[in-house]
């Protein structure tokens, strides 16, 4: 039987034990003989490592662990490595949110101004990994990246590191899906779901059940309720906080204008920015929400776990967990599953650039997503996508010319900003915030 290496590279992340987990609970379909977790940050990785190491003991003691900062120790010979990091950590995060919301612009961590931010802070560090990976993994070795803002890293990955086998994923389609799963009493599985857009940017235009159209009792259900399942313990611990409950409450205004499609929901912030902005607390945003939740509490149970060594059930696996082993499963086993994932677009979507780093469907093969032809998109949605997709594209360029003139372009072109003006001031604001880790913008 083959045995796999896998390198978790962010292993200090939050989503790091539910994560393992989610592997040890598919051990018989992808069996590992060895996992790395990788972080530039050893501190919070070996304190994180501490709970993936118990979640791991509860199932095996044949699996080698390493925990490194050495990108060689690392990826040597890893035939899959998981990226889920997060530049400049949560202090970063809530820079992202707060600035943007403190000129009364959204303020987001992959959306509007503070996912540009964000993008200006990852892309050069995934590019660094993903060299890491091609020096030293096995020529096979697929990342499977979490990692975001997953459209503009996306998008630099294409445009810098074309032929690296990166699958870059998220889990809000699927966690949609679960929502839309709960409100027709059946088994996320069991949807078939079409979908186009980028990342964090896309609509459901069609969802079946055995062959049956079941749009219609959606749209009815989130007419009175949003995308929320009367039941709420159906939507894990992550999406049942208030913000998330929020948003998907807020899938209702926007299919009361727009019923065709079901919005993914960070479409909130572009569809309804003002609303957004009236309804936030420029003091407390996201950010806080998840150190003062799932941080704290992680780090809560890894030190009565050293204390009492008692491992309370907090890593609960989710959504998140179950799709990166999904996706990599079946990369692994050539299984060719239809997951949404992001691809480069080549005629997709004919009446969307070629270059476009879209989200649809794809059968996941060893050889990489094989898209599914989607056809041509009404103009409101591709003239949306186009205008979001100008903003990501213009921001990668600014970054890899170092260009403040474009990145100006990017920060106006989003749809989040109302004006150049402000763009402006925006922009400087981060600039400031980011010396650490852009580029120098001239
Ligand atoms: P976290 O801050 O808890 O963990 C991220 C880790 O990445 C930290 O330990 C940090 O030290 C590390 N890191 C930073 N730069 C690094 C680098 N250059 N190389 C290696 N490690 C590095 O963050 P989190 O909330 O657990 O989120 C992890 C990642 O997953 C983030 O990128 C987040 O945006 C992303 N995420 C994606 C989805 C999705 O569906 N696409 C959903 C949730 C979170
Ligand atoms: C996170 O999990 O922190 C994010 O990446 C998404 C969210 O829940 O805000």
């Amino acid at each position: 039987m083959k045995m796999y290496k896998l390198a978790i590279a962010g292993g200090g992340s939050t989503y790091t034990p539910g994560i393992v987990r989610s592997l040890m609970d598919r051990l018989e379909d992808l069996p590992l003989s060895e996992i790395r977790f990788y972080d530039i940050d050893g501190e919070r990785q070996s304190k994180v490592a501490v709970a993936a190491k118990a979640v791991i003991a509860e199932y095996t003691d044949s699996i080698k662990i390493t925990e490194t900062t050495d990108p060689e120790t690392a990826f040597e010979d890893a035939d899959f490595v998981f990226a889920q990091m997060r530049v400049g950590k949560y202090a970063m995060r809530e820079l992202d949110e707060k600035i943007p919301l403190s000129h009364n612009v959204v303020g987001q961590e992959t959306c509007g101004p503070g996912g540009l931010a964000y993008g200006l802070r990852t892309i050069f560090p995934m590019v660094e990994l993903i060299d890491d990976v091609e020096k030293y993994a096995k020529e096979s070795c697929w990342i499977v990246n979490y990692s975001n803002p997953a459209s503009i890293v996306a998008e630099g990955v294409r445009k810098l590191r074309p032929n690296a086998k990166v699958i870059n994923i998220c889990d809000m389609p699927v966690a949609t899906m679960r929502n839309m799963a709960g409100i027709l009493g059946v088994e996320r599985e069991d949807l078939v779901v079409d979908y186009f857009g980028l990342n964090h940017f896309g609509w459901f235009t069609k969802v079946e059940v055995d062959g049956e159209d079941r749009l219609p009792e959606l749209r009815e259900h989130i007419s009175k309720w949003g995308l929320l399942t009367e039941d709420i313990s159906k939507i894990d611990y992550r999406h049942a906080d208030s913000s998330w409950i929020k948003t998907f409450k807020n899938i209702k205004p926007i299919m009361d204008f727009f019923p065709d499609y079901i919005p993914n929901p960070y479409l909130q912030y572009y569809l309804l920015p003002d609303y957004i902005v009236e309804n936030s607390n420029k003091e407390h945003t996201r950010a806080n929400e998840v150190m003062e939740g799932r941080e704290k509490s992680l780090f809560e149970t890894i030190r009565k776990f050293e204390e009492t060594g008692i491992l309370d059930d907090a890593f609960h696996v989710g959504v998140h967990g179950i799709f990166i082993v999904d996706v990599t499963v079946s990369i692994a086993q050539n299984l060719a599953k239809r997951y949404l994932v992001m691809v480069e677009n080549n005629g997709t979507i004919p009446n969307l650039p070629a270059d476009a780093m879209i989200e649809v469907p794809a059968l996941i093969t060893n050889k990489g997503p094989v898209p599914e032809y989607v056809g041509e998109i009404p103009y409101f949605h591709k003239a949306m996508i186009e205008q979001q997709l100008a903003s990501e594209k213009i921001l990668v360029e600014a970054i890899t010319e170092g260009s403040y003139e474009k990145a100006l372009q990017a920060f106006t072109l989003n749809k989040t900003i109302p004006s150049a003006i402000v763009a402006k001031k925006v922009l400087d604001d981060l600039i400031e915030a980011n010396k650490e880790y852009w580029p120098t913008l001239e």
